[in-house]
């Protein structure tokens, strides 16, 4: 897979793309890199790339005559995927993480200051992706996030069943991952659970489930609308919450 990323700030990228599962990806070549500093395409003395709003507002908009020269020097392949970072875009999630795994070469439009001059999602991008909704100074924190997402589809995680009871993924039903643990078995007062030494697997998931549904409705209740809950659930739920009021009373 070939990640081209097209941005004003290359060396930002050094040492996330050099270490962790993006670093394995690349070291391996499973995902191969281009970091390409778009400022080499910029205007005059200083390099230009940006210029003032039409209309007014504050700060300075990325042009579309620079991303113009990019493309007049490297043509955009009928085969590559382009997106564009921006705070405006739909936002990023597991489903298309996988999505964009599965493309062969992807492009990446980062803007800066305030933005991209509109005519280069219209001229160049196949989609437009925000990581979350809230501002980032710039797209490449928000590329870093998308690439390491992809990343863990492409065998850098070293055991594709890490995958399987990921949150958001099929295992888990669209609820959030349980609970995990590991040695010792106590550590500041708190045990792990005994029903996960008990070698009882079918006890083990029933465990695990509760510990999914609860942690949703603690924190994610809005997953619950996509989710098939069963009568089980509930009263799963139920007697959470029962034990809780009991406790506090
Ligand atoms: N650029 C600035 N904010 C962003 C966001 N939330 N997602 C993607 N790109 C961005």
């Amino acid at each position: 897979m070939n990640i081209k990323i097209l941005t004003l700030f290359d060396d930002y990228f050094d040492s996330p793309f050099s270490t962790g599962i993006i670093g394995n990806c690349i070291n391996h070549d499973i995902v191969n890199v281009d970091i390409v500093n778009l400022r080499e395409y910029g205007t005059g003395n200083y390099k230009k790339c940006d210029d003032y709003p039409y209309g007014g507002g504050p700060g300075l908009i990325m042009t579309a005559d620079l991303f113009n020269r990019y493309y007049e020097n490297n043509p955009k392949k009928s085969d590559d995927y382009t997106v564009l970072f921006s705070p405006t875009g739909t936002v990023f999630n597991q489903a298309k993480a996988k999505e964009l795994s599965m493309k062969d070469n992807i492009t990446f439009i980062l803007g800066h200051y305030e933005g991209i001059d509109s005519r280069v999602e219209t001229t160049y991008a196949d989609e437009s992706i925000s990581i979350g909704d809230y501002v980032l100074s710039g797209g490449e924190a928000a590329s870093i996030v998308v690439v390491d997402a992809i990343c863990r589809y492409k065998g850098g995680l070293g055991n594709e069943n890490s995958l399987i009871d990921d949150t958001f993924e099929e295992g888990t039903n669209g609820l959030l991952e349980y609970e995990q643990y590991t040695r010792p078995l106590e550590i500041n007062n708190l045990k792990v659970p005994s029903v996960l030494l008990s070698g009882d697997h079918k006890k083990i998931r029933e465990f695990r489930r509760i510990q999914s549904l609860i942690r949703t409705f603690t924190y994610r209740q809005d997953l619950f609308v996509k989710v098939d809950i069963t009568k089980k659930d509930i009263f799963a739920i139920y007697d959470y919450l029962a034990k809780k009021s009991n406790n506090n009373s």
